[in-house]
């Protein structure tokens, strides 16, 4: 017998747990999926196999479940699988959950003391002919690109000394070089932060580390063609609580938001810092150098967004009153100042992407997803509340925008980009679009320059899907090698 979910926010309603592992051939689908669209979009859903073992937790806490959508000449195929990670594993053979609080393993069943934690749940990514789930927590693991099954953890040959690994890494589209970071990279609550690239075949070429003003959640970090940008926003972690058996992450707003630049390809001696007012930042739209200057575009919030980092640092916030907007913090490297300039570009939202063309250079689409109570009432979806009930497409220079709202009853997931092969097209999205009433699942295609006019493809799902993170289109030809 599994102990029952909470109904709590996390695990009730549209967020129950699905662990369904599947294989659907054909799905359904209404209009008409272009057939130059071939490839393969993976996503990562946090998914728990049993019931939290300290009665609650969050959403973050699931063990990771890949999705496949498989498109081929107008069809498209689902596969849906567990990373058998060694915290999934051992779990599965005790058939309870032995793991405790959120990133503490002071709180674990003495069984696992000293085991792997990490559930990979966060991004997948393709590179260097590899398929790897990733968690900023750990090590990436490597799957089967074709059946998802789990190969094993991943540790660049043994050569990656950083424990963990960020789940937003940068590709170079012209090298093929993927640039990414580690924090916490000598353990829980350190201030070490490894910067790693790995050449197109995915082999480790450098890794050098560096100490941030304080430990901070640093979910994601940019880079152009000239420079690594490490932003350090107030959301920290202390090893003392953290042995207590406390929250590994408080929102502290006495603490300043530092910003560290460096040259990408030079050394992290040459890390200059910026400082500035406590910003909450999660996902980073774009960045490019322009001269002295590196603009770096997000939505800044005023505060931590997760409710049980909230709840853990005691504060209360009205949701309506968390989002910022969308900007562009210009660094002049030319000047001594500490201080960069801060521009709107955009509404509110989050979850932002872009064409692969546009990563690291001056660009102007951008396209990101918001809640628009005048679409409807809030609906309980992800790991943050409130599902986002709108799909926004940016022109970043004018600030004109474009939206398709969802209709009434459905909240929206992350989109992804698919380049067109068609000269001046400007490609696709496609997003998984969650249907509350019917506890269903589509996936929607949209012709990314005109996402207004709505979808060119629903593509019916026999489920729900719960809400993903992230996740990354990868080319068949990609794919293929
Ligand atoms: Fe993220």
């Amino acid at each position: 017998m599994s102990k029952p979910f909470p109904n709590s926010m996390d695990f009730g309603g549209y967020n129950a747990p699905s662990r369904v592992e599947c294989d659907v051939y054909d799905l359904v689908i209404e209009g008409e999926v272009p057939e130059e669209i071939n490839g393969s979009w993976f996503r990562s859903i946090p998914d728990p196999q049993y019931a939290p073992m300290l009665g609650d937790d969050t959403y973050l806490s699931g063990d990771g479940m890949v999705s496949l959508f498989r498109f081929e000449n107008g069809h498209v195929d689902y596969r849906m699988r567990y990373v058998q990670t060694e915290r999934w594993k051992n779990e599965r053979k005790a058939r309870r959950s032995l793991y405790g609080l959120y990133r503490n393993p002071y709180t674990d069943d003495p069984s696992v003391r000293g085991k792997s934690r990490s559930v990979a749940n966060t991004t997948p990514i393709f590179h260097g002919g590899r398929l790897l789930a990733l968690k900023e927590d750990a090590r990436g693991w490597e799957l089967d690109p074709v059946t998802l099954a789990t190969r094993g953890e991943w540790d660049y040959h043994g050569k990656l000394r950083s424990q963990t690994m960020t789940a937003h890494t940068r590709l170079d589209p012209q090298t093929g070089e993927l640039y990414f970071f580690g924090y916490e990279a000598s353990g829980l609550a350190s201030r070490d932060v490894s910067y790693c690239v790995a050449d197109r075949n995915g082999n480790l070429k450098r890794e050098e580390w560096f100490q941030v003003p304080y430990c901070s959640l640093m979910h994601d970090f940019s880079v152009t063609k000239e420079h690594a940008i490490f932003p350090v926003f107030p959301s920290t972690a202390d090893l003392g609580r953290i042995k207590a058996g406390g929250p590994h992450w408080i929102w502290d707003p006495t603490k300043d938001t530092y910003v560290g630049i460096m040259p990408r390809d030079g050394s992290v001696k040459d890390m200059r810092w910026f400082r500035g007012p406590p910003t909450s930042g999660f996902h980073f739209m774009n960045s490019y150098t322009e001269g002295s200057k590196v603009h770096l575009d997000f939505s800044a919030g005023k505060v931590n967004p997760f409710p049980f980092i909230q709840q853990a640092s005691n504060i209360h916030v009205n949701p309506a009153e968390m989002g910022g907007d969308y900007v562009r913090w210009t660094f002049d490297l030319s000047k001594p100042s500490e201080r960069w300039e801060e521009y709107k570009i955009g509404p509110s939202g989050e979850m932002p992407r872009i064409a692969e063309k546009d990563f690291m250079v001056d660009y102007d689409i951008g396209y990101y997803e918001t809640y628009d109570p005048t679409a409807g009432p809030p609906l309980i979806a992800g790991p943050v509340g409130a599902g986002f009930n709108t799909l926004l497409r940016l022109e970043v220079k004018s600030g004109r925008t474009t939206k398709l709202a969802m209709p009434p009853g459905a909240t929206v997931q992350e989109e992804v980009h698919i380049a067109s092969k068609k000269p001046g097209h400007e490609g696709y999205l496609a997003f998984v679009v969650d249907q509350h009433e019917r506890n269903l699942s589509e996936m929607w295609l949209v012709e990314a320059q005109h996402l207004e006019k709505g979808p060119i493809a629903r593509v019916q799902i026999p489920l729900r899907l719960r809400v993903a993170v992230h996740g990354n289109w990868v080319p068949a030809e990609q794919l293929a090698g």
